[in-house]
């Protein structure tokens, strides 16, 4: 995880009281190995504890501490994964709309000076990868957690990981195939699967494949030998592996070019007879929101081999074990 460097105009010292430098999750690659892997084993730790409510260890950890929800565009399991993660913690959320917060109102690099006088943390969701690092930039002790941009989406991966380990004791030597769209959470899940050794193979169609760039960066973490590698075809992709992923063929921000893309993905759908070349126990996996009959069909999504909503449910968890990470 890295901190934020001060600037001279914006220098703590000759602000208000004195607080730790910022620390930032704008990508999995912000992680190392083992503070991914504790990440998740807080996770998993303060899912169990749950139970005990206002009586868990952890429910009043971050009281005194308040976190900002920033979103440029819609949310469900993020935006309010956070509210409930940040109140479960003994902390305060503030959601201002994105029309005062990220719109044209005042420049970004305001928004972050004014808000780091009052909070400690600020989870934003918008369009370009730069516009969360030109936040960041402007703020020496306010900790960004990037909760989804055009390029990243690292709270996903956090708990698709936990998913996975839940399911098969660890995610080290598993293989996952991901069919789809080289997007965003196919991003975050490279960089995971690097971090955390676990094989990875992708199937999008020409066009829609990830940027070698990003494999690139992935394979520097030099985990122990993956195999991360991009395919054209789902099935080859999917053979025997221990769990197939996949998500919208068209993302937020890109409704445009559905028609183009629905062609495109054509092929690319996860049918039962495609879960059936993959292993005996193999689970399917989907971010959320799916679209049935679209990347997906129904009796997937909604049927036995399907971890979907324990993927849902894993998002609060590791976002408490995050905001734990940066603020404890
Ligand atoms: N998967 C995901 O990020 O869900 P939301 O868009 O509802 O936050």
């Amino acid at each position: 995880m890295t901190t934020t460097t001060p600037s001279p105009e914006s220098d703590p010292a000759s602000q208000s009281a004195e607080r730790a430098p910022g620390r930032t999750y704008l990508s999995v690659l912000d992680l190392t190995p083992s503070e991914l892997e504790a990440v998740l084993a807080l996770a998993a730790r303060l899912k169990e504890e749950r139970a005990l409510g206002p009586e868990a260890p952890t429910a009043r950890a971050l009281t005194g501490h308040s976190l900002a929800l920033l979103f440029d565009k819609p949310s469900l399991r993020t935006r309010t994964g956070f509210e409930i993660a940040m109140r479960e913690l003994g902390g305060n959320v503030t959601c201002p709309p994105s029309t005062d917060a990220l719109g044209t109102r005042e420049a970004l690099a305001d928004v972050a000076r004014t808000l780091e006088r009052w909070v400690s943390v600020a989870a934003i969701r918008t369009f370009e990868q730069s516009r969360l690092q030109e936040f960041v930039d402007a703020t020496t002790r306010l900790s960004v957690v990037n909760a989804l941009t055009n390029e990243e989406h690292p709270c996903q991966a956090l708990a698709d990981c936990l998913t996975i380990a839940e399911r098969r004791g660890s995610v080290r030597g598993r293989t996952l195939a991901y069919v789809g769209d080289g997007n965003n959470v196919a991003t975050s899940l490279t960089h995971a699967a690097a971090t955390l050794g676990m094989h990875l193979r992708l199937a999008s169609p020409e066009g829609y494949q990830l940027p070698e760039s990003t494999l690139v960066a992935a394979r520097a973490r030099g985990a122990a030998p993956v195999e991360i590698v991009q395919l054209t075809d789902p099935a080859e992709a999917v053979e025997g592996a221990d769990a197939v992923y996949t998500d919208v063929w068209t993302s937020m921000g890109q409704e445009a070019e559905s028609s183009r893309r629905m062609e495109a993905f054509d092929g690319y759908r996860i049918t039962s007879a495609l879960m059936e070349r993959a292993g005996p126990d193999a689970f399917f996996m989907h971010c959320l929101p799916a679209h049935r009959g679209e990347e997906v069909d129904a009796d997937v999504l909604d049927g036995p081999r399907s971890a979907v909503f324990d993927q849902a449910e894993n998002r609060l968890h590791t976002q408490k074990a995050l905001l734990l990470t940066m603020l404890g």
